[in-house]
């Protein structure tokens, strides 16, 4: 038996393409693992109603570590119209399975580094080096959201005064409420992570990011959590901006930044846009990541448009690869996938589209494999 089960779950359209690349680099290094294929995707919400099958959550459950591709998402009414005749109108509702493996597994840290290669063609500016720790249970993704609203609820609604309320006198159907939910623990975790990262890593600063001037109640309570652990790291710097501030500050001086901290949402989207500084899609990658378990993937999505082409970019997959080796603690085979990763870059002659060239998702594979 190898060393490491490491769930490999492809997912849907480029997901795949992008996995076989990640395998050539893994396979170079020789990773003493077995990758046992895990089932998940459109697919299997279409056909069983299940995006992520309970096999798959027990493969999950039994492995190390996973790697996972993308996935194709729908809106609830889309998503309903593609189920085979048999499961239609029974109720069934399509979740996000990445947010259902979160949960489930309780991978609360959302780990997003955005490094800057030199040689890349699409950095925004060189240099950059950032990382986001991301709170990835809670939140706007708490999953507690009510459409209709119940009774109960409208009841209380009308029960608040202004300013608060104002939302008396709907019909339930005329409004919909997604409730943000952030807990103590919650967040003290992951700034606990970010902290501890920072420290183990060198780096200088903690930038905490939140609303706390208006969403008062959640990202207050994050707020003040985050600085309870900021004040038991005096080695590391430590200051905060409000969610729609950073986005003008990361653009006009992504240097000033070093580690950043955020709620779920705030995140996910913070993390997009320092991807883009950085390379955009192609480099975008993730570490979702809990106490027993921790799922790797590209943050980018299954790209219908271009599934069966082979064209895009597996360098994040490759990089997700880099994360989970560190993750298991082979940290050697981590900084040498790193480096060739790196080495590739800068010498400029193996390019995917995207970047400018013409070379095909497995051509990038396999340059990063000979370079290692
Ligand atoms: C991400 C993605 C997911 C998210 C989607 C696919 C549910 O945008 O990993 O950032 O919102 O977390
Ligand atoms: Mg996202």
């Amino acid at each position: 038996m190898a060393q490491y089960k490491i769930a490999w779950l492809p997912g849907d359209g480029v997901g795949k393409e992008v996995m076989e690349a990640a395998r050539i680099t893994l396979d170079a290094l020789k990773l003493d693992a077995d990758y046992p294929h895990g089932d998940i995707g459109w697919d299997f919400w279409r056909t069983e109603g299940d995006a992520l099958p309970k096999r798959t959550c027990d493969l999950l459950a039994s492995s190390h570590a996973a790697m996972f591709g993308a996935i194709t998402s729908k809106p609830v009414k889309a998503a309903e119209d593609e189920l085979v005749p048999e499961l239609k109108g029974k109720g069934l509702t399509y979740r996000s399975p990445i947010v259902r493996m979160r949960q489930t597994f309780d991978l609360y840290v959302c780990l997003r580094p955005c490094k800057a290669y030199p040689g890349n063609p699409l950095n925004f500016r060189e240099g950059i080096d950032l990382v986001i720790f991301r709170e990835n249970t809670e939140d706007l993704y708490a999953g507690v959201e009510f459409y209709p609203v119940p009774e109960r609820l409208s009841e209380t609604l009308k029960a608040i005064s202004k300013p608060y309320g104002g939302f008396a006198g709907y019909r339930s159907d005329e409004l919909a409420i997604s409730c943000k939910v952030n807990t103590r623990r919650g967040s003290e975790r992951i700034a606990r992570a970010a902290f501890e990262f920072a420290r183990k890593h060198g780096r200088k600063k903690v930038t905490i990011v939140h609303k706390a001037n208006v969403v008062r109640a959640a990202d207050g309570l994050f707020f003040e959590e985050a600085k309870k652990v900021a004040a038991s790291y005096p080695d590391i710097a430590v200051d905060d901006a409000n969610v729609d501030a950073i986005c003008m500050w990361l653009l006009k001086n992504p240097m000033s930044y070093d580690v950043l901290v955020a709620p779920n949402l705030y995140g996910d989207i913070i993390s997009d846009l320092a991807a883009q500084m950085v390379g955009g899609l192609g480099f975008g990658c993730s570490g979702n990541i809990g106490e027993k378990l921790a799922v790797f993937e590209p943050s980018h999505g299954s790209a219908p448009k271009y599934t069966g082409l082979y064209k895009v970019n597996p360098l994040a997959t490759i990089l997700a690869a880099k994360m989970m080796l560190d993750y298991l603690g082979e940290t050697e085979k981590g900084a040498r996938l790193e480096a060739a990763v790196a080495k590739v870059l800068a010498a400029g002659t193996v390019r995917t589209y995207d970047m400018g060239g013409s070379a095909t998702t497995l051509e990038m594979g396999e340059a990063v494999a000979r370079a290692l």
